[in-house]
């Protein structure tokens, strides 16, 4: 999904006259959108967008960019298939704190649209 917003074609993909993807019929799903390289471009871009989308900006407003750019990244490639390296803690224990900051369903659907 947001590999295909990066703009990040898969090696061996063509369309088919109605529109449907063809040719993909090797290889996990991280290697099928172009590896950990086109993971890591559409991460940056994904947190670019993120950071300067006023609904949500703020919740990372106290957070290392870096490590979660970089934590980002390792769970995407872990939940793809790819290389497992994701150290981090699982999603209900990473986002509980910002529960209390107001996080809501409005934030996920903002998120998942720049996805
Ligand atoms: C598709 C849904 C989401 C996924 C897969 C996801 C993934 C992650 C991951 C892997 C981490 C790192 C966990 C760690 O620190 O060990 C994280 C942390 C974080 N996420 Fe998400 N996230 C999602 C939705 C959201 C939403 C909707 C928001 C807020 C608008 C958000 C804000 C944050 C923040 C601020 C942190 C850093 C928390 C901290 O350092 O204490 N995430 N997320």
């Amino acid at each position: 999904m947001f590999l295909r917003f990066a703009g990040l074609a898969s090696p061996g993909r063509t369309r088919n006259g109605n529109g449907v993807w063809r040719g993909v019929t090797s290889g996990n799903l991280c290697e099928r959108v172009g590896g950990e390289a086109a993971v890591d471009a559409a991460v940056d871009l994904f947190y670019r967008k993120v950071l300067t989308d006023p609904a949500i900006g703020h919740f990372f407003d106290n957070v290392d960019m870096d490590e979660q750019r970089g934590k980002r990244k390792a769970f995407l490639s872990m939940v793809f298939g790819g290389p497992n390296t994701y150290g981090g803690k699982d999603l209900r224990s990473a986002h509980a704190g910002l529960v209390g900051c107001g996080l809501d369903d409005s934030h996920f659907d903002a998120v998942a649209g720049h996805l």
